[in-house]
């Protein structure tokens, strides 16, 4: 039945973990959607021919009982709820990302996709994952507002200039599926596609490992002292004149507001890129910004590098 509303619907395969959970709500939509307007041109009908108007027959002026009135609010209310239930589960498990994800960093520029893994390999238009695990994407963008959307995996996101939002899924079966842009991004707009070729696990093992390349993090590293962090931000946990870099990554701050953040990659990416606007508490608003200096794999490399620096070895 799944196969058959998936064909009926021209939707394409259910690729990933999740997709065939949102195709069942969006079959559910549909399915009520014609229920209800099935059930109230069914009503019209019988009003129009029973009540219509006749010699011998007054109009009736009767009312529906207040109690049924009541019952219908409920349920209808009840129904909502359900689905409201269904769709929140879902859009929290979309939301969450598995421990252990493979992070892999995508920036966006008119009109191609640039994918940086964490063994610090580059590819453009195409990324590869392996099939069974989740992998995480964070994306940003160099130029204009892009949205990464990967049609057989029922997922998409808005990548946006100077920020970092993020994605994941997990492939079920191998194959290549397509990657569009799913927001309007100048002239070349449509043609910014790209695919994923999902691998069997030891395929893709086998190809990562063929890969000559130095870590992300050990970029990062590189990049830190050569853009200067590492004269303001120290590595073994002293506090200098910008917080310590060492456990870092994941940790709860403390804003100048009063406020809390966690240092995630989008905070981290935020704070090179507009460092003012969430100021950690207790340190002066020395830090220059990063933008248009850093490139979105060089951010994300230093990400890499702080997200490196564990409390726990
Ligand atoms: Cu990028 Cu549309």
């Amino acid at each position: 039945m799944n196969e058959g509303f998936r064909i009926g619907l021209y939707l394409p395969p259910q690729a990933s973990t999740i997709a065939r959970r949102i195709d069942v709500l969006h079959y559910t939509v549909i399915g009520a959607a014609f229920l209800v307007a099935f059930l109230a041109f069914f009503m019209i009908g019988i009003f129009l021919i029973r009540y219509r108007e006749r010699p011998g027959h007054e109009a009736p002026h009767g009312h529906i009982p207040v109690r049924a009135e009541i019952t219908l609010a409920v349920f209808t209310l009840l129904v909502f709820l359900v689905w409201w239930g269904i769709g929140f589960t879902q859009f929290r498990d979309i939301r969450t990302t598995p421990p252990g994800a493979i992070r892999v960093h995508v920036v966006a520029k008119q009109w191609m996709w640039q994918f940086v893994y964490p063994n610090g390999m580059n590819s453009e238009d195409e990324l590869r994952i392996p099939v069974g695990q989740p992998v995480e994407v964070l994306l940003t963008s160099r130029d204009v507002i892009h949205s990464f959307f990967v049609p057989a995996f029922r997922v998409k996101q808005d990548v946006l200039p100077g920020r970092v939002t993020s994605l994941w899924f997990t492939a079920v079966n191998a194959g290549t599926y397509d990657i569009f842009c799913a927001e309007f991004c100048g002239t070349g707009h449509s043609r910014m596609r790209g695919r994923v070729i999902a691998m069997r696990p030891d395929d893709y093992a086998r190809w990562i490992s063929g890969q000559r390349t130095t870590p992300l993090a050990t970029v990062g590293e590189r990049l830190s002292a050569s853009f200067g962090c590492l004269r303001c931000h120290t590595i073994d946990g002293t506090p200098h004149l910008g917080p310590s870099w060492l456990g870092l990554y994941g940790s709860k701050i403390p804003l100048s507001n009063g406020q809390f953040v966690v240092a995630d990659d989008a905070y981290l990416t935020e704070s090179m890129m507009d460092p003012a606007v969430k100021l950690h508490a207790g340190y002066p608003a020395l830090m220059p910004s990063y933008l248009g200096q850093l490139s979105g794999p060089e951010a994300g490399a230093i990400v890499e590098f702080i997200r490196s620096l564990r409390r726990h070895p």
